[in-house]
């Protein structure tokens, strides 16, 4: 495997499903991340063990984790917010847990009902829960390039929490602007700060479409050297708790998009697409994805017979 392969992770049955307006059937839920494991993807977040009040529609967490088939490639990751979301993630198997905290206070309070420094606090008890059992550590930093309450953040802000996190020993984070708020040069700014000051941290980028920037941030974030992506099939996503948050980067754009530049993802493009209309059958209303649509670049069409 190549050092310059691009590692993705999928992220919409986690951020997508938790913004369905319908509840998506476990059994759906379940087929459509079995596709997903055969098309070669580093990661999936497959659900979220928080309050089934605050996230109705990941309510079925644990029967999701029982019914999914495992593969050794694709490792199997899950947010929580609290010691019981992990309590139940490791009963549940999941490979790995992933925290998340914002950037900003507003939104943390809003997200999780407290404030930044008693998130932090919360997760020392959840390192030593996680220390014997086998499950991985992963984390969020939410609003990392701007706040829907607050606007844009101290860089100095983004660095020191990524700090809070490097202390606790966790060192897989996702830098996430949760409502698409970030553009190319803040992100290549912010995101090359970040491997600057912490290179023992392998840094993911988290982005949203939401003003058309996600496949531009990605651009900047590779010219930063981050070499993870998380993305959503189809484009779906959002934050319930982020006004105008709406959907992730497309993972199989983004597939497509990176194939194209030469890049290596080890994901099979011809799967991912039959997954992303399978989640189009699931959802029963359009996705933002636009490959699925146009076909690849490499998919010519006939020329039209000249008119007479
Ligand atoms: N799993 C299941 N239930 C949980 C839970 C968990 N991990 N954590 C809390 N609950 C339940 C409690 O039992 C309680 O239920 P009750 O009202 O029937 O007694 C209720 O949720 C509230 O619990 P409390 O501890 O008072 O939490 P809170 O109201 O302060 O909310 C969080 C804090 C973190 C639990 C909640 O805000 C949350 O789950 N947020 C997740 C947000 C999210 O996933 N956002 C999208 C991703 S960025
Ligand atoms: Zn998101």
């Amino acid at each position: 495997m190549s050092d310059n392969r691009i590692r993705i992770h999928e992220v919409v049955t986690r951020d997508g499903f938790q913004m369905e307006p319908r509840f998506v059937p476990t059994e759906r839920k379940i087929e459509l991340i079995n596709q997903l494991s055969l098309t070669g993807l580093a990661k999936i977040e497959v659900t979220s063990f928080v309050s089934p009040k605050a996230i109705p529609m990941l309510a079925d967490a644990e029967a999701v984790m029982a019914g999914v088939a495992r593969r050794p490639d694709t490792r199997l990751v899950a947010l929580v917010a609290n010691p019981r979301g992990v309590e139940r993630a490791i009963a549940a198997k999941v490979d790995e847990v992933v925290l998340v905290v914002s950037v900003s206070e507003s939104h943390n309070r809003t997200n999780v009902r407290r404030s930044v420094g008693a998130s932090f606090d919360g997760f020392g008890e959840i390192v030593e829960m996680l220390k014997g059992t086998g499950v991985g550590i992963a984390a969020g930093l939410a609003t990392t390039f701007g706040c829907p309450f607050e606007g844009a953040q101290p860089l100095e802000r983004v660095l020191s929490l990524i700090g809070r996190y490097v202390e606790l020993g966790v060192t897989n984070i996702a830098l996430a602007d949760t409502t698409g708020m970030g553009n190319p040069r803040q992100v290549r700014e912010i995101a090359s700060a970040a491997v600057r000051e912490y290179p023992q941290v392998e840094f993911a980028l988290h982005f949203h479409n939401t003003r058309g920037m996600g496949l531009a941030n990605v651009l900047a974030g590779l010219e930063a050297g981050v070499r993870r992506y998380e993305s959503s099939l189809g484009g779906l996503g959002g934050c319930p708790y982020a006004p105008g948050a709406t959907g992730n980067i497309c993972t199989e754009d983004l597939v497509h998009m990176l194939h194209e530049m030469g890049l290596e993802t080890g994901v099979d493009l011809p799967r991912l697409l039959d997954a992303a209309r399978l989640l189009g059958r699931i959802v029963e209303h359009e996705l933002p994805g636009q490959v699925v649509k146009a076909g690849t670049s490499h998919d010519l069409h006939p020329m039209p017979e000249p008119v007479a």
